[in-house]
This record gives C-alpha cells, sequence and structure tokens, in this order.
C-alpha cells in the first residue's frame, strides 16, 4: 500500500440501481493477474447514482455501499487516486461527525488485527483546501466482510475500519472513500474475480445538472454524447491512473514551456487541478498578471473576486489517442473561480494550486464521461453532453 495518496471521490447508492448493459468477458482482454479469474459466469455491469458534495463549488460525489451481516449502509467517495477501501467504525476515536461502520454488529466481519494497522495520508483533501503536510491523514485496521455495491454483491472483501483520524476529514458528508486505482482492490477486485468486467465509467456533473452516477462493470452509453477516445497507459502506470501530455495550452495560446511533455494524473478524489509550480505559474501568466499565491493558505492562488468577470481562462490539455490522433481535454472557463477564500469575501481561489505532481481532478472530469479500463490499461473520454 502507498503511504502517501492523492484523494479522493465517491459513489455507490443500493437505490435507483438501473440494469446495464453486459459486456462479454470472451471479447475482452484479462488484465495483468486476472487472467485466471475471470471465469464463470459473469456479472453484469451496475450503476450507482452518486451525491454531489456542494459547497459553493463541486467537491465530491458519493453514495451509499453496504457492508456486513446484516448489512450496514456506508456512503464512500469513488477516488481513482487511491487504491483501499476504508470508511469511519465505532472503534474511531475521531469520526463522531460521519455515520460509522459497526464491525461488531456484523456476523460475518473478520478482525485483521490491530497489529496490522496501517496509518496513511493523502496528498489532496476535499474541497479546495490547499495539499499540506498531514493535513488528511488516518489510521486503518484491515478486515474483511460482504460489501454490496449498486446489484452486486461480493463476499469476503478485504477493506479497512478507520479507527483514528485528522480532524480535516470530520466535515465530510461521507463516511469513506473506496479506492479506484488502476490495480483493483476490496470489493472492485472481488467482483472481477467473480466475473465482473475490469472497467468502470464515470459520470461526474455539476451540481446544477445533477444525476452523476458510476457504472461497475461497464460504462453507461446514454451518458456518451459523441466519440469515445482511447488512450492506452505506459505499462508501468498502474496503479496510478495517468497519461503523458505533450502541451497545456490556454485561451489558444501557450509558450515553449508548455509545450513539453508532462504526467497527468487522472483524480476523481481531488475536486480542482494541480500542477507543478512552474507550470502553474507558466499557466496563469496568459490569464491575468493579477493572480497570485494566496499567503495565508500556501500552494493555493487567487485573484480579487470583482476581477474574474469575464477573464477567459479555457485550458486545454494535449493527449494523443490510440489511433495517434491528438486530442484535447478541455477545462472551461466556468471552472476557474472556486469562490472566496475562507475569512476573505474579496479575494477568490482558482483552479489550479501547486502540487509535486500533477493532478487533474473533477474540473476536468465533470465536462467528459471518463472510462476507466483496467483490463487494457487504458483511458476513454467522451462528452457528457453536459453544457458548460
Ligand atoms: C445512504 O443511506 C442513508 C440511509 O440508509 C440515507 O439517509 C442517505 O441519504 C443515503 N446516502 C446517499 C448518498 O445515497
Ligand atoms: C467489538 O469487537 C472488538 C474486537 O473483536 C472487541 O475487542 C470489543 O470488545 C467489541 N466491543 C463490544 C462493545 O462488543
Ligand atoms: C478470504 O480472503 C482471504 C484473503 O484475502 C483468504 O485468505 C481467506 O481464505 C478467505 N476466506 C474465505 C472464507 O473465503
Ligand atoms: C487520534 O488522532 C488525534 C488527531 O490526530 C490525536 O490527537 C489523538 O491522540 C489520536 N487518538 C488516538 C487514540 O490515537
Ligand atoms: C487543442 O487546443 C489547442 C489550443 O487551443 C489548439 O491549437 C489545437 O488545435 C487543439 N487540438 C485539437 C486536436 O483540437
Ligand atoms: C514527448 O513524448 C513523446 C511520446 O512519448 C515522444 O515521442 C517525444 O519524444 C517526447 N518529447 C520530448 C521533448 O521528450
Ligand atoms: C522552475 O523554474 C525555476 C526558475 O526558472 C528553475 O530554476 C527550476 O529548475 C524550474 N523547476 C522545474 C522543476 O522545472
Ligand atoms: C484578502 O486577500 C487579499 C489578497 O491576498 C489581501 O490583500 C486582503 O488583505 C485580504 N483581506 C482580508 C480581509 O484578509
Amino acid at each position: 500500500m502507498l503511504t502517501t495518496f492523492l484523494a479522493l471521490v465517491l459513489l455507490t447508492s443500493t437505490t435507483h440501481v438501473v440494469a446495464l448493459q453486459k459486456l462479454s468477458l470472451t471479447s475482452r482482454k484479462a488484465p495483468p493477474g486476472y487472467a485466471s479469474n475471470l471465469r464463470r459466469r459473469a456479472l453484469s455491469a451496475t450503476n450507482v447514482p452518486s451525491v454531489d458534495w456542494f459547497s459553493g463549488t463541486d467537491l465530491q460525489w458519493y453514495a451509499n455501499i453496504s457492508v456486513g451481516t446484516p448489512p450496514q449502509s456506508i456512503s464512500v467517495l469513488f477516488d481513482t487516486g487511491s487504491d483501499t477501501l476504508e470508511f469511519a467504525s465505532t472503534w474511531c476515536t475521531g469520526c463522531q461527525n460521519q455515520v460509522q461502520f459497526n464491525p461488531n454488529a456484523s456476523s460475518s466481519y473478520v478482525d485483521g488485527g490491530v497489529d496490522n494497522a496501517q496509518w496513511n495520508s493523502f496528498a489532496t483533501g476535499v474541497g479546495v483546501n490547499p495539499a499540506v503536510g498531514d493535513e488528511y491523514a488516518f489510521i486503518i485496521q484491515p478486515g474483511t466482510d460482504v460489501v454490496t455495491i449498486g446489484d452486486l454483491t461480493a463476499q469476503n472483501v478485504s477493506l479497512w475500519v478507520i479507527t483514528n483520524q485528522t480532524e480535516a476529514f470530520s466535515i465530510d458528508p461521507f463516511s469513506g472513500i473506496m479506492g479506484m486505482s488502476a490495480i483493483p482492490d476490496g470489493p472492485f477486485a472481488a467482483l472481477i474475480k467473480d466475473g465482473l468486467p475490469a472497467v468502470f465509467g464515470m459520470y461526474l456533473t455539476p451540481h446544477d445538472v445533477g444525476d452523476a452516477e458510476i457504472t461497475f462493470g461497464g460504462i453507461d452509453e446514454s451518458k456518451i454524447h459523441g466519440d469515445l477516445k482511447y488512450s492506452t497507459m505506459s505499462q508501468d502506470a498502474a496503479p496510478s491512473w495517468q497519461l503523458e501530455s505533450p502541451g497545456i495550452a490556454v485561451n489558444g495560446k501557450t509558450t515553449s514551456f508548455l509545450q513539453s511533455n508532462r504526467t497527468m494524473l487522472f483524480d476523481s478524489g481531488t475536486s480542482n487541478i494541480y500542477f507543478d509550480v512552474n507550470t502553474t505559474e507558466a499557466i496563469y501568466a496568459l490569464i491575468s498578471p493579477d493572480i497570485e499565491p494566496y499567503a495565508p493558505e500556501p500552494t493555493t492562488y487567487g485573484l480579487p473576486c470583482a476581477k474574474f468577470k469575464d477573464l477567459p481562462a479555457t485550458i486545454d490539455v494535449a493527449f494523443v489517442d490510440d489511433s495517434g490522433t491528438p486530442f484535447n481535454l478541455t477545462i472551461p472557463n466556468s471552472e476557474f473561480n472556486l469562490g472566496p477564500f475562507p475569512g476573505n469575501a474579496t479575494q477568490c481561489q482558482t483552479m489550479i494550486s501547486t502540487l509535486f505532481e500533477n493532478v487533474l481532478g473533477a474540473s476536468l472530469l465533470k465536462h467528459y464521461y471518463s472510462v476507466w479500463d483496467v483490463e487494457k490499461l487504458r483511458l476513454g473520454f467522451a462528452p457528457n453532453g453536459v453544457a458548460e
């Protein structure tokens, strides 16, 4: 397990499960490590409606899963930037604000023991907070139990219960995080072993559009409004979901520095965008000389709120699809203003903060239907029909 994760996002509910298209297993290549497990019956994909945590700006999408016998409903966000499933438990000393899973009340829970507990921290947290130090960290203890996602149930799923966490997590309206990295773990891995196709689709939408959804084991064609372009990752990318980008443009303009190769991580658990410092400042230089670091929140940048009006700030991040054809993933102008900083009504946060890696989060993912193909280790993007 990694000790540093990019944080997170969301998923699943047992209500409104819509039956989906079935993907034939025989037509799909097994992912590394799963070949021997793709057998017997195929499970059909399940759609899981998700709720948008909105606070002035879209923060995360989450939904219920159920865990244990009898089932306990636990809300989690589906995070392509981390690996494991973990959620608040009644064994936790700092989880009072969240719904807690009670392992003692589940007859099927098997405790992995306090001796195997781990400490994990996240590089990005929920919301628009800066990524600093160990603000987002928790202690998790392993176990196994029955987990149901949508209408799919897996037995003996490896998971982690949170036994302590930092204060920063206590504002979360959900109880935990389900990692959806490119090397599946927990319930998704268990479902794949049971025959579910190793792919998921994400339809993350702005708050005023609603209807967000994650599809496990397939893609929801009804959410795709245009060409679906696939780009295969490098062999050693997993467990990260990442692609190489040959360049970034801002309002149709670029610089020689911005036209260089960068690794871009795709993280449904990150609300906005992170680039390294030089990339961030090169982009901001093409937008407005008034954008500056916001000292009270290191790594963030801001602009007087009044100056956002009519500010063009459309960002094209270039990629190359599997046929060798370039395509852009575009973050529209509407994403640029994250709203006023806490305690400063006149200074508004701009979308990009700095980090040691480049992370494309929900500010971008909201504008595409995204396909996360574990079997072929590729990412797919299509217009999702949501107006900007
Ligand atoms: C999860 O289930 C609880 C009740 O079991 C319900 O109150 C809550 O709204 C659900 N949350 C989501 C995100 O669907
Ligand atoms: C819950 O289970 C743990 C681990 O098995 C045990 O140590 C603890 O005493 C139990 N708590 C209650 C209230 O039964
Ligand atoms: C549950 O999974 C673990 C590995 O994660 C395995 O060692 C154990 O035998 C499994 N138990 C059952 C009952 O299948
Ligand atoms: C739980 O975490 C908090 C905050 O990090 C810390 O102050 C506290 O000592 C921890 N409690 C236990 C029982 O580990
Ligand atoms: C990507 O965006 C850049 C800058 O706006 C533009 O010059 C280029 O033509 C776009 N590429 C494609 C394939 O649309
Ligand atoms: C950028 O990446 C492409 C594709 O991997 C490669 O062909 C090219 O040589 C790289 N350019 C530089 C300047 O490294
Ligand atoms: C960022 O820019 C500074 C100043 O131009 C330079 O010294 C530094 O090496 C650059 N860092 C990276 C990672 O490119
Ligand atoms: C808000 O932020 C701006 C820019 O950093 C600063 O000049 C101003 O003093 C801040 N106002 C308050 C009330 O903190």
